[in-house]
C-alpha cells in the first residue's frame, strides 16, 4: 500500500500542497517519499528514502517550483526503500513522471520488451515501467497526447494501479488511472486534486468523485473527464459532498483501525496472489534442500507457522517445526547447523526475539528465510531469501489482515515445494490455485453476511468471565489465533487447545454456561470434533462452533453458529474461519468498553492530522 497525490492550483506553488496531503497519507506507507512538479516547461524532482519528515529536513520538498505536481509516499513491494526506488519515476528522457500504488504483476516481461528497444532502468520497481511504456506508445504514436499514450499504456499492464502521470509535454494536465487501487479527485477553488484517499485533500475541499476500476482520468484545472479504459468511451459522474471528519476519513469511515483492517483483507488477500514468483521458487528450492527447517516467529506471526507446518506437511511432506522464537535458542541454539534452514515469519521484520533466533541460527552457518510485510526491515536485510507478504501498513495494534496475508503466502510456499518434490499432481495443485484465488472473495462473503450475528454473539457473551478455544489439525492454529485476539483487546481470559487434549485435563474447567468455540470445518477431523462438541455438552459447555455452510450436524449441536462458504480445502481453511473469530474480539472489545486500537501495555501511537 502506498499513498498518491497530485494537484493543480491556480494562483499558488503545488510542492507545499503536496507535502501537507502526502503527510496526510503518511499512515498507507512511509519508508520513502517523492514529488515532481512541472515549471517552465521542465520537471523538477525530490526524492528519497525515509519519513517525509526527514527527507523534508534534508531536500525541503516545498522548495519544488511550479503549480503543478504529484507525490507518493511508499510502502515497498519491489526493490528495497532506496533513494533510487522511491517515485515519482522518470522515462529515458525525463519527460514522464509517474506515482503508482499497486504491483504490476507482468512488469519483468515489459521491462525486457522495453530493454530491448534500448529503454534504460534506474530503479528496481514494477513502476518504471510504467513511464517507459508511456515513453514509447508516444514515440510509436507521434500525434498522441499524454492521456492517449497513458490508455494505450495502462492497458498493456496486468496487477493493480492507481497512477498519476505529469508530463512538460503538457503542462496544464494530470493524467491518473485505476484499476484495483484506489483513487478519488478533488474539486476545490480554484484547484483540483487526485489522492489515493479522501483524507489526503479533504482540509482543501470535502467535494469528490470517486474513481472506478478501469478508467482513466483526464484532470485540469477546467475540470475532470473520465473514461472506460477497455473501450475509451466517456463516463459521466457527480461529484460527492464527504461529510466525514479527517478522523474517520482516516479511517475510512470505520469506527477503529482494527474494523477497517478486518475488511481489508480481501484486498490484502487478492495483493499475496501477485507475489514474484521467482522469490517463492528460490525459498521453495532452500527448503527442499534444507535437512531441517525450523519456522520461527511471536505470537500471530507463530500461529501463522503452525498452521503452516500443517500445509507443508500436508501437500509438500516435509516436516517442519514451528518454534516460538523467544524459545528457540533454549531448544534449539545448540544443535542448528549448516544444514538447518529457518524460516523466520515477522509482519515488521523487527521483532526482537524473532531476530535474536535468527541471529543464533546465522551464527551457526544456517540458511535464514524470511517472510515480513516490511521491505527494508531488519529481517529483510538477514535474510538470504525474503518474501514482501504485501499487506500494507499495520496501523491497528492487533495483527488481523498481516495474519491471513501470511497464510495465503505460506499456502502458496507449501504448494511450490509441493510442485518441486513431484508430491501433487497437476489435477491437485489447479484445484489448489483455484481455491487459493477464491480466498479473497470467501473472506468477502464471511464479512458481509457474518458480521451482525457476530456481533449479536459479542453482545450476548460480553459478560463471560472465561473463553475456551478449540479445533483440531490446522484448526488448532485458527483456536490459538481466536484466543489471543479475545485476550489482547477484550481482555478476555481464553485457553486454547488441540481438541484432543482437551480431555487430558482442561476439560474440568467446564461447567454449566461456559463459553466453548470449536472450530470445524469439514475436513477429515469433522468426525471426531463432533465427539469433542458432545463431551463439552455433556458437562454443560455452550457451544458456538465456527461452522462450514449447511453443517446441519453442528447446527443441530451448537448453541450458536456462524457460516463459512463451503468448499474450502482444509489447508486453507484458517483463512476464512479466523475471520469470525477476529469480528468476535473486535465487537466484544467494543461491547466492553474498550478501545480495539489501543490495547493497554501494547498500544502504537497513530496520528491524524
Ligand atoms: C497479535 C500481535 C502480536 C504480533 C507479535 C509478532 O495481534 O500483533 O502477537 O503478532 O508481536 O509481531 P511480528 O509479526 O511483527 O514479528
Amino acid at each position: 500500500m502506498c499513498g498518491i497525490f497530485g494537484c493543480i492550483l491556480k494562483d499558488e506553488a503545488a510542492a507545499p500542497w503536496i507535502h501537507q496531503a502526502l503527510k496526510r497519507l503518511e499512515y498507507r506507507g512511509y519508508d520513502s517519499v517523492g514529488e515532481a512538479t512541472i515549471y517552465e516547461g521542465r520537471l523538477y524532482i525530490k526524492k528519497d528514502s525515509g519519513k517525509i519528515d526527514e527527507v523534508h529536513k534534508i531536500h525541503n520538498l516545498d522548495s519544488l517550483p511550479g503549480n503543478i505536481g504529484i507525490g507518493h509516499t511508499r510502502w515497498a513491494t519491489h526493490g528495497a526503500p532506496l533513494e533510487v526506488n522511491a517515485h515519482p519515476h522518470l522515462d529515458c528522457e525525463g519527460q514522464i513522471a509517474v506515482v503508482h500504488n499497486g504491483i504490476i504483476e507482468n512488469f519483468t516481461e515489459l521491462k525486457i520488451e522495453l530493454e530491448n528497444k534500448g529503454h534504460l532502468f534506474k530503479s528496481r520497481t514494477d513502476t518504471e515501467v510504467i513511464a517507459h511504456l508511456i515513453e514509447e506508445t508516444l514515440k510509436k504514436n507521434p500525434s498522441f497526447g499524454i492521456a492517449d499514450a497513458v490508455l494505450e499504456s495502462v492497458r498493456k499492464l496486468e496487477g493493480s494501479y492507481a497512477i498519476a502521470v505529469i508530463s512538460p509535454r503538457e503542462s496544464n494536465k494530470i493524467v491518473c488511472a485505476r484499476h484495483e487501487s484506489p483513487l478519488v479527485l478533488g474539486l476545490g477553488e480554484n484547484a483540483v486534486y487526485c489522492a489515493s484517499d479522501i483524507p489526503a485533500f479533504l482540509p482543501l475541499t470535502n467535494k469528490a468523485v470517486i474513481v472506478e476500476d478501469g478508467e482513466l482520468v483526464n484532470l485540469s484545472l477546467e475540470g475532470f473527464e473520465i473514461k472506460k479504459i477497455s473501450d475509451s468511451s466517456i463516463v459521466k459522474r457527480e461529484p460527492k459532498i464527504i461529510d466525514w471528519t479527517p478522523e474517520m476519513a482516516i479511517k475510512q469511515g470505520y469506527k477503529h483501525f482494527m474494523l477497517k483492517e478486518i475488511h481489508e483483507q480481501p484486498k490484502c488477500l487478492r495483493n499475496t496472489l501477485r507475489l514474484q514468483e521467482h522469490y517463492l521458487d528460490l525459498m521453495a528450492t532452500f527448503l527442499d534442500r534444507a535437512r531441517e527447517v525450523f519456522l520461527v516467529a511471536c505470537g500471530t506471526s507463530y500461529h501463522a507457522c503452525l498452521a503452516a507446518s500443517y500445509m507443508f506437511s500436508k501437500l509438500a511432506f516435509l516436516a517442519t517445526y514451528p518454534v516460538i522464537a523467544s524459545e528457540f535458542i533454549e531448544q534449539h541454539g545448540k544443535s542448528v547447523n549448516i544444514d538447518s534452514t529457518i524460516l523466520a515469519v515477522s509482519q515488521s521484520g523487527e521483532t526482537a526475539d524473532t531476530l535474536a533466533a535468527v541471529h543464533a541460527a546465522r551464527q551457526r552457518a544456517a540458511t535464514v528465510l524470511g517472510l515480513t510485510n516490511v521491505i527494508g526491515s531488519t529481517l529483510t536485510r538477514v535474510s538470504r531469501v525474503y518474501i514482501g507478504q504485501q499487506s500494507g501498513p499495520e496501523i491497528g495494534v492487533a495483527a488481523t489482515k498481516t495474519f491471513t496475508s501470511q497464510l495465503s503466502v505460506l499456502a502458496q510456499l507449501a504448494l511450490r515445494l509441493a510442485k518441486k518434490r513431484g508430491k501433487v499432481s497437476q489435477d491437485e495443485m489447479d484445484f489448489m490455485e483455484d481455491k487459493l484465488k477464491e480466498m479473497p472473495d470467501i473472506v468477502e462473503t464471511v464479512i458481509t453476511n457474518q458480521e451482525e450475528k457476530v456481533k449479536l454473539i459479542a453482545k450476548k457473551y460480553k459478560d463471560a468471565e472465561v473463553f475456551f478455544f478449540l479445533g483440531r489439525g490446522i484448526s488448532t492454529a485458527t483456536a490459538y489465533e481466536g484466543r489471543l485476539k479475545l485476550m489482547e483487546i477484550a481482555y478476555v481470559p481464553a485457553i486454547a487447545f488441540p481438541a484432543g487434549e482437551s480431555k487430558h485435563g482442561p476439560i474440568s474447567l467446564v461447567q454449566q454456561g461456559f463459553p466453548v468455540i470449536f472450530i470445524c470445518p469439514k475436513d477429515e477431523t469433522h468426525r471426531t470434533v463432533i465427539g469433542n462438541i458432545m463431551e463439552m455438552k455433556a458437562r454443560g459447555g455452550t457451544i458456538i462452533a465456527i461452522i462450514e455452510e449447511g453443517d446441519e450436524e453442528i447446527k443441530k449441536l451448537a448453541d450458536e453458529y456462524v457460516e463459512v462458504p463451503k468448499g474450502v480445502p482444509d489447508i486453507l481453511s484458517p483463512i476464512p474461519f479466523v475471520i469470525p473469530l477476529q469480528l468476535l474480539a473486535y465487537y466484544m472489545a467494543v461491547e466492553r468498553g474498550y478501545n480495539p486500537d489501543m490495547p493497554r501495555n501494547l498500544a502504537k501511537s497513530v496520528t491524524v492530522k
